[in-house]
This record gives C-alpha cells, structure tokens and sequence, in this order.
C-alpha cells in the first residue's frame, strides 16, 4: 500500500486536498493509520534517513509546527525550521532566488503563509515537493488528520454527513468541501451571508461531487446545517491574518456557537471537531469542547501520523 502511494505522490506538491484523487486520499489515511501502529508498537523504520525538510511558518504555530517536527523524527529526516520575521521571504530576495537557493540544500519544503497565490509561486519555482502547512484558503495537512479521525471514529468516510458552522469563507471550511466532496461524504456549511465559501472553491467541488456523488449544502441556518449530521465542526471566527476584523466577527457570528443546544440537533452518536486553538465562549462552549463526543485531541495527534504518511509519500527517494 506504501509502495503504490509513495511512487504515485513522490515529488509532488500538496497545496489543496484537491491536488490529490479519492484514491490518492484513501491511500494516505491508509499509510497514516499504518504509520500510527507502527509507531505505538515503538516500531522504528527510518525511510527518509538523511533527507532534511524546510518548514517555515510565517503564522503562528503550535500543533503544524510540532506534529511536522515529530514526523520528521519519526521518519528518520532532519527538519529545520524558520519561522518569524528575518529568514527567507523576509529580506527582499526574490521568491525565485529563495527557493532555487533552498532546494540545494533541502528535499521538501513545508510551508504556512497567507496568499495562496503565495504559495503556488513559491511551487512553480521549486523542484521538491512543497506542502501547504496552512494558508488563507486552505489546510490540507489539518483535512488529512480530520479524516483520519472521523475514519478511526466511524469506520469508513463514504456516506457520512458533516456539519460545519460559523466562518464557512476560511481555510478549514474550503478544506472540509474538498474533503468531503473527494471521499463520497455530505457536507453541510452553515454560515450567515458574507461568511459562504468562495465561488470559485465552491464550484470546483461541486465538479468533484458530481464523479464521487458526494452532497454539498451550503445554508445561512446552523440548525439545518447540523441537523442529524454525525460530525459537528467549528474553527475559529477570526482566523490568522483577520484579527483587525475580530470584533465585527465576533458580532455577525455570535448565533453560530456550538453550544450543547445546537449540538442537540446532531445524531446522537455525533462527535464534536475543532482544528484548534480554540476559543472557548466564542465559537464553542466549554460543555461541548469538554464533552465526551469532542475528538479535538484526537484530531491534533493524528496530525503526527497523517503528516508522516504524506511525508513518507511525497518526498522522493
Ligand atoms: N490546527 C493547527 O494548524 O494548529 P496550529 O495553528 O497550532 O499549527
Ligand atoms: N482558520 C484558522 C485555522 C487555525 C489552525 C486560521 O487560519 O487561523
């Protein structure tokens, strides 16, 4: 299974979960979950031995930052990290000559910025292999471990009914449509009007939806959004980059908590997801964030295993 995904994913880059095929995503999750045994049975196999691995973080972080770093451990590969203000992108050096500079000495490169179109510049430069660690429009690495956890949590993905409310323009929210739409799931954003998924994200995993079946609903009411759905999720109201807007944001989505009243409207089964950091009395209630239908923990390990897997699979070697 290892063998079929790395030689099917080495060398490429990872910007959006909709770089990748259903079966792609299907074979990552596998590789992650294998991975995760593995690493529980204190297994050490070190298939990127010697490789080194760029992350630069130009948002603050906590869980990318150290999940990549173990992973990286885990591997066997050197990562080396620079984040701040001061290191590269930062001096006025061409994008171009940064990345053709970094790649001398580097074999992939993990990378949390703002602009997507950031991003794809510094791919189209590049020969390795370079991999969203978040940006303004998506999370892929954080859409990995999600579905991982939902897949340890249900058993399978096809089928599932997700829920996601509050900012339902940001990153996870795009990354929870890819996702969806990928993986035969239905997805469901309840966000007010002015907070709706890009157009163009919106019309490109309705494209997806249409080969895999999937079903996509986007609505301003949160209790039609989570109505029934076995995944309950939420992110932050004003993410990274947005903190000048965090007061008009708290505002317009004050009514899109998840809270125990809304999460009442959710199968009885249904677990609670949060990217994290949260914040507690704003877009989730400590009852729900504290419940024993919330998974947040378990989404911020499994970051660890899903970016080992995507790691072992894309860098080439
Ligand atoms: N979920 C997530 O990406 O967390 P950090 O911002 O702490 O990396
Ligand atoms: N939407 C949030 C996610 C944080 C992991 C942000 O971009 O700040």
């Amino acid at each position: 299974m290892s063998d079929t995904i790395g030689s099917a994913l080495a060398g490429r880059d990872l910007l959006k979960l909709g770089d990748l095929t259903g079966e792609e995503l299907h074979q990552l999750l596998e590789l992650a979950a294998q991975i995760k045994t593995r690493l529980a049975r204190g297994e050490c196999e070190y298939p990127l031995a010697h490789k080194r691995i760029g992350i630069i973080m130009q948002k603050p972080s906590l869980r990318t930052r150290v999940s990549f770093e173990a992973a990286c451990g885990a591997l066997g590969a050197q990562p080396i990290v620079l984040e701040g203000k001061g290191n590269a992108f930062s001096r006025g050096e061409s994008v171009k000559d940064t990345v053709l500079t970094l790649e001398r000495y580097l074999d992939a490169l993990v990378l949390r910025t703002y602009e997507d179109s950031f991003i794809a510049e510094v791919a189209e430069h590049a020969t390795i292999p370079v991999i969203n660690a978040l940006t303004d429009g998506f999370h892929p690495c954080q859409g990995l471990a999600d579905l991982l956890t939902m897949k340890e949590h249900f058993g399978k993905l096809e089928g599932l009914t997700i829920a996601y409310v509050g900012d339902g323009s940001n990153n996870m929210a795009h990354t929870y449509l890819e996702a969806a739409a990928l993986m035969r799931m239905n997805v469901r954003i309840g966000a007010p009007l002015g907070y709706h998924p890009d157009p163009a994200v919106l019309d490109a995993v309705e494209k997806i939806a249409l080969n895999s079946g999937a079903r996509i609903l986007v609505t301003t009411d949160p209790v039609e959004a989570v109505k029934d759905a076995r995944v309950v999720i939420t992110d932050t109201w004003a993410s990274m980059g947005q903190e000048d807007e965090r007061e008009r944001r708290l505002v317009d989505l004050e009514s899109y908590q998840v809270n125990d009243e809304l999460m009442a409207q959710a199968a009885p089964d249904a677990i609670f997801m949060h990217c994290l950091p949260a914040h507690r009395g704003e877009e989730v209630t400590d009852e729900v964030i504290d419940s024993d239908a919330s998974c947040v923990f378990d989404e911020a390990e499994n970051r660890l295993h899903a970016q080992a897997a995507l790691l072992q699979s894309i860098v080439p070697v």
